[in-house]
């Protein structure tokens, strides 16, 4: 859909393009996605295939620098993200003056917005408006430790986000463990004593996170680009992005889900509820995609994932209600005709609530790993040929033309 614009108010030629079905912003070399295949890759590395055999880490390094690394480079890629991880001290006094009860996701964005506030060169009144330039090895040094910082401390971040909230002791980052089973050990979100990451779910989460890794234009990513657009620092445009994330529509949805099928509650009632979305009072959280008109291909991998966590947990009781939900919605013509299958967010909430995980900290299981995709867009977007253009799109004004002011005692 779009409309093209020119009248008396809307000088020159405006597309309108609600929700930006048909823009494109940049050009690319980050994701490609074939939403009428469900096809999905990383800078044209399959999905199916990166989640078999790669890590997240691996995979960040992929998006954001283009090249799977080498042995050396993987080594001190994540020695620097594990090395950024540790926030300072001073951190505690601003995590400790949120509310007990503050959404983890409010939390997380704060944060993010914290770390801008806490590194000079992200001041432009203190040092001067960071350019980078390909050309310019110091400038892509400043841009590499900002990369490392915010991929180590996100998993600090959001366990701090987590712990407060139980009014807990933070935990520094542990040294000799893998991404995810330092984000574990930093939660310890079981409260078990000499808490060890069991390696089942430490490698489900490292898939999960690498699936949720990059999923190109989505809002999020959008936002990003959209605040970096200015230049401001990129602990701001994160912020930003994770805010984005935040909304039901995006990075709640895996929430929601949870939310829907606890309302509905046992499998006969799944016929209800069907009857519900179609004269739409509810909405089928999980289901649909602004891209994928067929599956998405990350609902299988996570599919295949639930299985190996449920072996290690046991089935969650939400299960067969969800079973029972796919099931119908897949074979009722309202949802065939709208091309409406289930997407990533369907299933991976209840991995998430079958290891233990509180319901509004599944956003932040979205955002952690989203972090790394968001970076990729902004650096490309940064080190791109030509420099950066603010992105400052225009409107279809449709309100009155020219009038003349009124005083207050001739209104009526
Ligand atoms: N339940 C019921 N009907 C739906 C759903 C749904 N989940 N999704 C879309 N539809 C219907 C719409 O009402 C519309 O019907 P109509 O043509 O009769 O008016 C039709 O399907 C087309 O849908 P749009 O709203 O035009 O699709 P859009 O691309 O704008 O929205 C979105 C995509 C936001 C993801 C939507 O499908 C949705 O709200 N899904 C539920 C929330 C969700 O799961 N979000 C996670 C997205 S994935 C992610 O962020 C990782």
């Amino acid at each position: 859909s779009g409309e093209r614009v020119e009248n008396e108010t809307n000088k020159g030629l405006r597309v309108s393009d609600k929700g930006f079905l048909n823009t494109a912003v940049i050009r690319s070399e980050i994701t490609y996605i074939d939403g009428d295949a469900g096809v999905l890759r990383y800078r044209g590395y399959p999905i199916e295939q990166l989640a078999l055999h790669s890590s997240h880490l691996e995979t960040a390094h992929l998006l954001i620098y283009g090249s799977l690394p080498t042995e050396s480079q993987s080594q001190l890629f994540e020695k620097e993200v594990s090395h950024h991880g540790v926030m300072h001290s001073d951190a505690e006094q601003f995590f400790r003056s949120f509310r007990y009860d503050a959404h983890p996701m409010a939390i997380l964005t704060s944060a993010f917005a914290y770390l801008g506030s806490y590194y000079a060169e992200a001041n432009p009144s203190l040092q001067g408006q960071t350019l980078y330039s390909k050309g310019d090895q110091s400038s892509l040094a400043v841009m590499d430790r900002q990369i490392y910082r915010l991929i180590g401390k996100a998993t600090t971040l959001a366990a701090m986000a987590y712990r407060v909230r139980q009014g807990r002791d933070f935990v520094t980052p542990p040294t000799g463990l893998s991404y995810t089973g330092s984000f574990l050990y930093q939660m310890d979100h079981l409260g078990q004593e000499n808490y060890i990451p069991n390696p089942v779910l430490e490698k489900a989460l490292d898939v999960l996170f690498l699936i949720h890794a990059d999923h190109e234009l989505n809002a999020s990513a959008t936002t990003v680009l959209q605040t970096g657009s200015s230049l401001v620092d990129p602990y701001s445009a994160i912020a930003a992005g994770c805010a984005s994330l935040y909304g039901p529509l995006h990075g709640g949805a895996n929430e929601a889900v949870i939310r829907m099928l606890i309302s509905i509650g046992k499998p006969e009632n799944v016929p209800a509820f069907i009857e519900a979305v179609k004269k739409r009072e509810k909405v089928l959280s999980g289901f649909g995609h602004r891209v994928y008109k067929t599956s998405d291909p990350r609902s299988f991998i996570v599919r295949k994932m639930a299985d190996e966590v449920f072996k290690v947990t046991g089935k969650d009781e939400l299960l067969e209600t969800a079973m029972a939900l796919h099931e119908a919605a897949m074979g009722d013509e309202y949802f065939v005709k709208r091309k409406l299958a289930p997407n990533v967010d369907f299933c991976s909430g209840l991995i998430y609530r079958a290891m233990g995980f509180p319901l509004d900290f599944f956003p932040v299981l979205f955002a952690v790993p989203r972090v790394v995709g968001w970076l990729a867009h902004w650096r490309q977007m940064m080190l791109q040929d030509g420099g950066v253009k603010i992105w400052r799109p225009r409107q279809i004004y449709v309100g009155p033309t020219k009038r003349d002011y009124v005083p207050v005692d001739e209104r009526v």
